[in-house]
Formats: C-alpha cells, structure tokens, sequence
C-alpha cells in the first residue's frame, strides 16, 4: 500500500504528534507499505514569519522523525517545498474547488478566532494538503482525529478532478486509530503547540518530570476513592503502560490511597524510558546535519519522481501544455 503523511514544523514534536501519527508511521513503515513521509514546511509558512524559527522548526521535525525511527532506506523521507509540482497541483485543485468547501474548514475558522491573520495560503491549506496526498497516488494517510476533515476535503477534490477529467487520482483513506486520535494535554484539552499544553519527545528527564507534574487534575484528597476515566494522568497512563499496569493503577485510583502526584511520576518514568533511545540518537543526528540534510536531498530526489508523473498526466488531462 502506498502511505503518505506529514507533519508541519511550527513547533517542537510533543506526545500528541506521536501518538496520533507518528507511531502510525512506523507501524505501516514496519508492515513494509511504500512510505512517504515529509516536513510540511510550506503549511507552516500559512502561520508564522519567523525566517530563523522556520528553518529550526523544519530540521527539528526532519530530525525528530529520524530519531524515532522513520527509515530511509525503507520510506521517502523529504521536505514538502523539495518538491515544487505539489504547489502546481494546488493551483489546478484550486481552480475547481468552491469557496464555500474552504469555508466549512473548522481548522480555518478555530485559527482565525485564535487570532492568526486570515490569509489566503491559511484559506488554502487544504488543497494545498490535498495536492501532498494526490501526487502520490497515497491510498493511506494516518493522521490525528483533527485532520479527518481535509481528507474528506481531499477525497472530494480527488473525485471532482476525476469526474470533470476523467480517472486520475486515487482516492485517499484516513487512518485513524480510535484510541490514539486525540491525545490529552497537561490542561484537558487536545494536546497541540497552539494550546502551549504540549509534553514534548525531545526533551530532559527531569523537564519531563516538571511537565507532568503540571498536569491539572481535580481535588480529589489522597486517601479518597478517584474516577481513573476523569483522569488526564491516567488517560495518557494508558498511552504509555502495559495493560496489566494500566490495570492495576485503575484499581489503586478507585480503592483509594493513591495520589495524583504518584501516578503523575510514574507517567514521567514511562515517558522518559520509551523514549530514552530516540533522544541519544537526536543528539547524534543533531551533531550530523549533513547526514540529515543528504537525507532529505535523496528523499526529494525520490519523491519529485512520483510527483512529475503524477504532473504529467494532470496536465494532459485538462489540456495544459508545455514545452520543456
Ligand atoms: P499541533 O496541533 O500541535 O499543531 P499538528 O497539527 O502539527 O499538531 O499535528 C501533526 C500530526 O499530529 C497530525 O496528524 C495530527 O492529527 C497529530 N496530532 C497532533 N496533536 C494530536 C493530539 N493531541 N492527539 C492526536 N493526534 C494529534
Ligand atoms: N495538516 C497536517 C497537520 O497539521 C499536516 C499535513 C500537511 C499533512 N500535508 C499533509 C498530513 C498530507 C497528512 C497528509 O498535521
């Protein structure tokens, strides 16, 4: 199966972005799909102007995904602006899809009430996300719960281009796993860089230890009996333990006895030793730019290939010429 996803660099990797979607990753990486995974870098250019934090964001995530585990030997691994047919596909895409199907975006609308300028690249994003999925011909995209709504918005497109030109695109699935498709962040709410409620990979033991100390839960007194499904320390409790464990911490939340602050420590521990070996290789990685950059540049190299087929035959389904 051909699989494609992306992430965009607008900030440092946290659980949710783990959960959600990397660990996806690795797991259609490991059952040998064909991979394609990238930086999606112009997506973050929709919200931020910061030269410096930009390139830093980007090879932060390029590094991030290597580190834990996204292999290029086995998956293309690149950055989105390697490759500049995508931006041609989302000019063809654009020219048939309506207004009012960007308007319905929800990530749109929550980002303009958080106050982010309302540009046309924002307005856009989704077909811009739609043209990353189509140029590859991806059957399987595993994303977050959140990014349900422009692979419907992309599936639409796929059969509109398809409908008005004849069979081009594969239309595209979600994968979504239901136990991982929003991840809590330390206040309740979905864990994501825009709350400022993130626990971060690529961080120190005791940073971990501190985040999840800040983790809010109710009063509840230590010796009384708690509710472990209310619970924000136990939900990603069960993203991180064994099911026995998991178990065990829900009987001690219900006898009582037990304290937050214990579970919250136990969290830490569980955290800091999935991913002690991913944080040894990004410091590596991050000594080696030069391998991660070489990295990207094979990945681009791989990746443009697909895409100008893809191109190709776009073009000559809606009669643009060329001369090249
Ligand atoms: P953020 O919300 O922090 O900006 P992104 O939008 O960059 O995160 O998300 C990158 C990927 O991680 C997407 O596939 C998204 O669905 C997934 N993801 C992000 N936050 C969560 C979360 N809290 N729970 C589940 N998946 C998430
Ligand atoms: N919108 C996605 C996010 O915020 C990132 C993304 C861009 C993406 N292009 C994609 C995800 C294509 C999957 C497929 O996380």
């Amino acid at each position: 199966m051909r699989v494609l996803s992306g992430i965009q660099p607008s900030g440092r990797l946290h659980l949710g972005n783990y959960f959600g979607a990397i660990r996806q990753y690795l797991e259609l990486q490991e059952k040998g799909n064909e991979c394609f995974y990238f930086v999606a870098n112009l997506h973050a250019l929709t919200s931020t102007r910061d030269k410096e934090e930009l390139e830093k964001a980007t090879l932060h995530v390029a590094t991030g995904y290597l580190a834990l585990g996204i292999d290029p030997e086995r998956s293309v691994f690149f950055l989105q602006s390697d490759v500049p047919q995508v931006t041609e596909l989302t000019w063809i895409l654009n020219c048939l899809c309506p207004v009012s199907m960007m308007e319905k975006g929800t990530s749109y609308k929550d980002k303009v009430a958080k106050g982010l300028p309302a540009n046309m690249g924002l307005f856009d994003y989704p077909v811009l996300q739609a043209a990353d999925i189509l140029i590859y011909n991806s059957e399987v995209v595993p994303v977050g719960a959140d990014q349900k709504q422009h692979l419907e918005m992309t599936r639409d497109l796929a059969i509109k281009f398809n409908m008005a030109y004849g069979e081009t695109f594969t239309i595209p699935e979600p994968y979504i796993i239901p136990e991982m498709a929003v991840v809590p962040g330390i206040d309740g709410q979905k864990m994501s860089k825009s709350y400022n409620n993130t626990i971060e990979i690529f961080q120190s033991d005791s940073s971990t230890k501190k985040r999840c100390s800040q983790i809010v839960t109710d009063s509840t007194p230590l010796d009384a009996p708690k509710d472990p499904e209310k619970c924000t320390v136990f939900a990603l409790l069960k993203l991180l333990a064994e099911p026995a464990e998991v178990e065990e911490i829900a009987q001690k939340y219900r006898s009582g006895g037990y304290g937050y602050g214990q579970a919250k420590a136990r969290l830490a521990e569980l955290i800091n030793e999935k991913f002690a070996p991913a944080r040894e290789k990004y410091i590596q990685l991050e000594k080696d730019k030069d391998f991660v950059r070489d990295v990207l540049r094979e990945g681009g190299r791989k990746a443009r290939q697909v895409a100008e087929e893809t191109i190709t035959r776009v073009r000559n389904a809606c009669g643009i010429l060329t001369n090249r």
